[in-house]
């Protein structure tokens, strides 16, 4: 569905991604993970062709977007949504006008015929009783399945998540989490979630690629990052690791 193929990309003198490599299959969840500035946002932008690499190719639904005309990056961005941390919401507009925007003021369709669709989603999403407040008035982990839903409602093929969990309490990254996982699911969409929370990962990626150094190291399956021999994963997971095996030996030290 996405592939990146020897993918290399500068801003000026700074080498950001040097030979990236990896693939991403339909339906699945992939999470890109690595540490800040490490160019997981960037891969996301190459993705939806804002930005183009000095070499490789990047791939999406059997077309390279590096060497695609502008009209055509247009017609292929409409497959996506995007769904990030500081999701912009109009701010005038209430939730359930919110959710309808695209279809509405983009596709111009009425109202009438929008709405069974915007009151599945808020029903799917938790937000059926939030339909008439105003951005204003929501929590972050709200504002965040606003912005879920609002992406949804296009039916894109492919979803992409900039550290969607990035900022909640922990009790809200796990209700999140777990909508994303279900509504990727439900929509049969594939996603690329770029994610510093390990636990969201384990808990919803199907597969785990690790970006360092300008380089992809394709992890697999998420329980890996506490399998892996390979050092790249073993330095980034570390502290997480201790975590959990900590945290496992307390619980059979408590049996
Ligand atoms: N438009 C840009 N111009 C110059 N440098 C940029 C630009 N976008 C990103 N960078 C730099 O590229 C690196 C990777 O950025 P980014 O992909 O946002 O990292 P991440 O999302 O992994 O934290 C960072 O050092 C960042 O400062
Ligand atoms: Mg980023």
């Amino acid at each position: 569905m996405i592939s990146f193929e020897g993918v290399q990309l500068s801003f000026g003198s700074h080498q950001v991604l040097r030979d990236v490599s990896f693939s991403v299959t339909s339906g699945q969840m992939t999470a890109v993970l690595g540490p800040s500035g490490s160019g997981k946002s960037t891969i996301l932008r190459l993705i939806m062709g804002l930005i183009r690499p000095q070499q490789g190719r990047v791939i999406v639904d059997g077309e390279d977007v590096t060497k695609m005309s502008e009209r055509r990056l247009q017609r292929s961005r409409r497959k996506m949504g995007m769904v990030f941390q500081h999701n912009a919401l109009f701010d005038g507009l209430n939730v359930a006008e919110n959710v309808g925007f695209y279809p509405t003021y983009v596709e111009k369709r009425p109202w009438k015929q929008v709405l069974p669709e915007v009151e599945e989603l808020l029903e799917d999403l938790g937000l059926a009783d939030s339909a008439q407040k105003l951005p204003g008035e929501l929590s972050g982990g709200m504002r965040r399945r606003v912005a879920l839903a609002r992406s949804l409602i296009y039916r894109p093929k492919i979803l992409l998540y900039d550290e969607p969990t990035t900022g909640l309490d922990p009790y809200m990254t796990e209700v999140v989490a777990e909508l994303i996982a279900e509504m990727n699911e439900k929509y049969a969409v594939t996603g690329v979630m770029v994610s510093h929370d390990l636990p969201t990962v384990y808990d919803i990626a199907d597969h785990v690629v690790l970006i360092a150094e300008g380089q992809a190291t394709v992890v697999g399956h998420p329980s890996e990052l506490l399998r892996s021999e390979k050092p790249e994963v073993i330095g980034f997971a570390s502290s997480w690791r201790r975590h959990i095996i900590e945290y496992s030996g307390e619980m059979s030290k408590e049996e």
